[in-house]
C-alpha cells in the first residue's frame, strides 16, 4: 500500500489512541500527510507526527473537542495554514460511558452523543465545505473521501450501553444519507465498523484469560483485531482502490456480525 495516498492530505481525529492512531499511522504510511487531532493527550499526539516525520512523511498534532463547532473550524483552518487543504477526513472520535439503563445520566448519554455523533456530523460539515472550496485537484479521482468509523454495534444491539450502540446506529444512516447527498459532486463517504479491536477503549473484554476467552466466542475467526486491521482498512477506503464504493459501511470484524452464537444453535 506504500505510496497509495501520495500527494494526499488527511485529517484523523481522535488520532492520540487506539483506532485513530493506528488509521493516522497506516495513512502516512501510505503516504498522506497527516494531521493528528486530539482532544486530552497532547503526548500520544505530538510523539506520532514526530514519528511520521522522521520517517520522511509530513504531520502535526491539533487539539480540538470534535463536539464544538468552533473548535472544529479552527481544526480545519490549521490544516489550510499546514497543507492548504485536506483531501481525507476519517470522523473516528469516539467514547464509551457505559451503564445499565436505569443508571445511566443524562450527562453519559448526551456526552456520548456529542463526541459519538455531533462530532461526526461538525467534523464532515466542515470537511464537504472545505473539498467545496478547493476544488476537484489532480490527486485522486474523488472530490473528497469521508470515512465515517462506526461499529458492529451500528447493527448489533448492546445492552449497558444504550447510548453507544444509540450513537454508532445513528452514524449508520447519518452516513448513507450524507453519501446520497453528496455523491454527485464527487465525495465519497463511507464508514468503517469495527469489531473488538485491542484498544484501551475495551481493555476489561481482553486483559485477562477469562475475558479473552468469553470475547473470542463472539469472533468465528478466533482472533481479537489490532489496530493495523483497521488502518489497512481506511487506507484502502480513502484510496482510489476503492473509487467505486460509496455509502458503504464496511464491516472488520473477525465475523463478530455473523452472529457466532447460532453456529450450533436455533
Ligand atoms: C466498542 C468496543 C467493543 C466492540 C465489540 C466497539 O465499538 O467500542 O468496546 O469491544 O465494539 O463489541
Amino acid at each position: 500500500m506504500e505510496n497509495l495516498l501520495a500527494n494526499q492530505v488527511a485529517l484523523v481525529t481522535g488520532a492520540s489512541s487506539g483506532i485513530g492512531y493506528g488509521v493516522a499511522k497506516a495513512l502516512a504510511k501510505a503516504g498522506a500527510a497527516v494531521a493528528l487531532n486530539y482532544h486530552s493527550h497532547p503526548e500520544s499526539a505530538e510523539q506520532l507526527a514526530d514519528e511520521i516525520e522522521k520517517n520522511g512523511g509530513s504531520s502535526f498534532a491539533v487539539r480540538a473537542d470534535v463536539s464544538d463547532p468552533s473548535q472544529v473550524e479552527k481544526m480545519f483552518d490549521a490544516c489550510r495554514a499546514r497543507f492548504d487543504t485536506v483531501d481525507i477526513v476519517v470522523a473516528n472520535s469516539g467514547l464509551q460511558k457505559d451503564s445499565a439503563f436505569g443508571d445511566m445520566t443524562l450527562e453519559d448519554w448526551q456526552t456520548v452523543l456529542a463526541t459519538n455523533l455531533t462530532g461526526q456530523f461538525l467534523t464532515t460539515q466542515a470537511a464537504v465545505k472545505e473539498f467545496r472550496r478547493r476544488g476537484q485537484r489532480n490527486n485522486s479521482r474523488a472530490l473528497g473521501k469521508i470515512i465515517c468509523m462506526s461499529s458492529v454495534h451500528e447493527v448489533i444491539p448492546w445492552a449497558g450501553h444504550v447510548n453507544y450502540a444509540a450513537s454508532k446506529c445513528g452514524i449508520q444512516m447519518f452516513m448513507k444519507s450524507l453519501a446520497q447527498e453528496v455523491a454527485p459532486e464527487g465525495i465519497r463517504v463511507n464508514s468503517i465498523a469495527p469489531g473488538a479491536i485491542r484498544t484501551p477503549i475495551n481493555k476489561d473484554a481482553w486483559n485477562t484469560e477469562a475475558a479473552l476467552k468469553k470475547l473470542l466466542r463472539l469472533i468465528p475467526y478466533g482472533r481479537v483485531g489490532e489496530v493495523e486491521d483497521i488502518g489497512e482498512a481506511a487506507v484502502w477506503l480513502a484510496s482510489d482502490e476503492s473509487d467505486y464504493v460509496v455509502g458503504t459501511t464496511l464491516f472488520v470484524d473477525g465475523g463478530m456480525t455473523l452472529y457466532p452464537g447460532f453456529a450450533d444453535n436455533g
